[in-house]
């Protein structure tokens, strides 16, 4: 139950003339000449794609374009050129009609501020698209009810929004857009109004979920830190353009430039790093039945840290077939986390 999304040099221009601020653009002109005639480039020739079943974000700092982008992704808004292939249906060259029937049926949306109706339930705000759909009543409180019991909510489907604290009101957006079994999750900053430790629930939440339930889903944030924990890959928007588009280790370990280079000086690599990453590859003559701690490639740096703090010698990392892939010496932990770590080998315990 899940879709391929492709973005196709997308370009989003606001004010006069945008056809020609975008041959403008294509000519090399940048945002800022554009806004000198009252032209706002909002998006600017984004590109890319989205496999089945994965977590696709977008991160940038407010004014960057992802609302704009995703508002293109679900048809509200139309490009002012390029193109979104939705399963290869190009959903630019559908009728109103046919593409009131896309949104309504395959695509579901997740604000930040969720509208709840203040006047009915939470069962019957989460049954609200399926609603629209025309879905019979007793069908769609009966799959509302299920959603609502996937986002941790069962029990609390005859109760009023207004009883329910900020971040369950937010899982009532979130059971919304699940319980009309869309293929495609468009989610705009959803979790950003909430509090820290909610938002991180709510991250987990999201992450539990996709695991069963594999929808494609585009997730807007301005957080590098959530980008990173939700992300399959992440795209990095600046001024309008996709400067950079890759895993959470590509864009930590490669960044693209300076800017994107500035933004992971906040994150918090330990959370995102894992032993692929960090591993010495050049292993001839490790035996794999050393008595050394072993990990997986998959192994978070953080239990690398806690395995190379009792230890005097290095991590073996094993395959499936626990053949030896690669080794952590205690060196490399440290020098990947960077910064005064790397001359105070200490830091790396409190850390872990
Ligand atoms: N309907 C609109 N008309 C004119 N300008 C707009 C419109 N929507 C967005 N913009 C402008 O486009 C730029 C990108 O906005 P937006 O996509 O909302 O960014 P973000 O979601 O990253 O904060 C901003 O400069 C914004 O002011
Ligand atoms: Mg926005």
């Amino acid at each position: 139950m899940s879709a391929r999304l492709e973005a196709e040099h997308l370009h989003k221009v606001f004010g006069r003339r945008p056809d020609q601020a975008v041959e403008r653009l294509r000519a090399g002109a940048d945002r800022e000449e554009l806004r000198a005639d009252g032209t706002t480039a909002a998006v600017i020739d984004a590109s890319f794609s989205v496999a089945p079943g994965q977590i696709f974000v977008v991160m940038g700092l407010s004014g960057s374009g992802k609302s704009t982008l995703l508002r293109m992704l679900n048809g509200l808004l139309e490009p002012t050129a390029g193109r979104v292939l939705f399963d290869g249906q190009d959903l630019t060259a559908l009728t109103d009609r046919e593409l009131r029937q896309v949104r309504a049926h395959k695509i579901s949306m997740v604000f930040q501020h969720f509208a709840l109706f203040p006047h009915r339930s939470v069962r019957e705000n989460a049954a609200y698209g399926l609603e629209v759909q025309g879905v019979p009543r007793a069908e769609r409180e009966a799959r509302a009810g299920e959603a609502l019991a996937l986002c941790g909510l069962a029990g609390w489907e005859d109760s009023w929004p207004d009883e329910l604290s900020g971040g369950m009101q937010q899982r009532v957006g979130l059971a919304r857009a699940l319980a009309t079994d869309a293929d495609l999750l468009l989610m705009d900053e959803s979790f950003s109004a909430l509090d820290p430790l909610i938002r991180r629930d709510m991250q987990d939440q999201l992450l539990e979920l996709q695991k069963s339930l594999k929808k494609t889903i585009v997730f807007i944030t301005h957080d590098l830190n959530e980008a990173m924990r939700l992300g399959d890959r992440i795209a990095v928007m600046r001024d309008g353009r996709i400067v950079q588009t890759g895993t959470a280790e590509d864009i930590l370990l490669r960044p693209a430039n300076d800017y994107v280079a500035s933004f992971i000086q906040d994150v918090d690599r330990s959370r995102v790093l894992t032993a692929s990453a960090v591993m010495d590859t050049g292993v001839d003559g490790h035996e794999a039945d050393c008595d050394c701690e072993t990990a997986t490639p998959d192994t978070p740096f953080t239990d690398l840290c806690a395995l190379s703090a009792r230890l005097t010698h290095p991590v073996a990392v094993l395959d499936a077939a626990d053949a030896v892939v690669g080794v952590v010496p205690q060196e490399r932990l440290v020098a990947f986390l960077g910064g005064e770590a790397a001359t105070e080998p200490e830091q790396v315990t409190t850390r872990a």
